[in-house]
């Protein structure tokens, strides 16, 4: 496995793998959900390359970008092991060398949910992932169902400037009390790690309702906060179902695919997680069809 941290390097090294190439973005800090990433895209295509970068400028002033988990050499071990061929780890001024000011907007789908508590979030996502398609050259592209706003997003993105790739969406990897993995779960205690679980118990119980005929949109918003309401700990931010292509929210009933997805606080951490409607749809085929169209 190499891995390099200049663009000239990359560009030297890409140009060595023969054959398809997927690509798996990650911000580092990796568990198992980034790994299934690694191993659907080692499934597809003949070599990966995955890139470590902690963006700064998907973070805002408030957040956490100085004290996001850093485990380099770690991550580096366990992409080895799942089979990456190529590993990019740029530094800030690689990304954004000095004078840069070119951004990628995409105006719609990033004003809600995420859009609306993170403004800017999304350019500084859809700018890096936009280089890092440029700069590596992938037929594929691999993202987590987990930040599903992100991939109705990077779709729309890919779409709108041609980028000549698929984007490939992979379920959502979960603790064993249903808890999302995500690199951030190392900030919750002891005490609010063992509440954590009931955002995805919400979901799900909405997702049971759904399954049992269950149409109207409020009402399956009013069981996931029936169920958040449950945890003193756990504040709500919000509960969406809305429309999983256009991710409009709904409210009147609709036969399509829906994206039931929420935030949460639990003390100075937030979460998110979702769930594609009907439950039989969060897999990789399906996802990748249906989540942004
Ligand atoms: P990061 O949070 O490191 O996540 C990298 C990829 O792993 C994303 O596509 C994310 O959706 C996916 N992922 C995270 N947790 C997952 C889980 N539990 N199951 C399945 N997939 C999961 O998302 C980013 O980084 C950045 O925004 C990035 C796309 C790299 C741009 O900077």
């Amino acid at each position: 496995m190499k891995v390099v941290e200049t663009v000239a390097e990359l560009r030297a090294a890409r140009a060595q793998l023969s054959g398809t190439v997927g690509l798996v973005p990650t911000m580092g800090a990796l568990h198992d959900g980034h790994l299934s990433l690694v191993r659907a895209a080692r499934e597809d295509h003949s070599a990966v390359i995955a890139t470590i970068f902690v963006n700064p400028a998907q973070f805002g002033p408030r957040e956490d970008l100085s004290k996001y988990p850093r485990t380099l050499a770690h991550d580096l071990q366990v992409l080895e092991k799942a089979g990456v061929d190529l590993v990019f780890t740029p530094s800030p001024d690689v990304i954004y060398p000095r004078g840069f000011q070119t951004w990628v907007d995409v105006t719609e789908v990033t004003q809600r949910l995420e859009g609306e508590a993170r403004p800017g979030h999304f350019r500084g996502v859809a700018t890096v992932v936009a280089k890092l398609f440029n700069l590596t050259q992938p037929d594929g592209a691999y993202f987590g169902q987990k930040d599903a706003q992100q991939v109705v997003v990077i779709k729309r993105m890919a779409r709108d400037l041609n980028f000549p790739l698929d984007i490939v969406v992979c379920p959502t990897l979960r603790e064993p009390d249903g808890l999302a993995m995500s690199s951030r779960n190392v900030y919750l205690t002891a005490e609010q790690r063992a509440v954590a679980g009931v955002l995805y118990r919400g979901l799900n119980a909405a997702g049971q309702l759904y399954a049992s005929g269950e149409r109207n949109p409020e009402r399956l918003r009013q069981q996931v906060l029936r169920t958040l309401r449950g945890e003193a700990l756990v504040g709500p931010e919000y509960v969406s179902a809305a429309d999983a292509v256009t991710l409009e929210e709904l409210h009147t009933i609709s036969l399509d695919p829906l994206l039931l997805s929420a935030a949460v606080q639990i003390g100075s951490t937030r979460l998110i997680d979702n769930l594609v409607l009907p439950l039989e749809l969060n897999n990789r085929a399906d996802l990748s069809r249906v989540m942004g169209g």
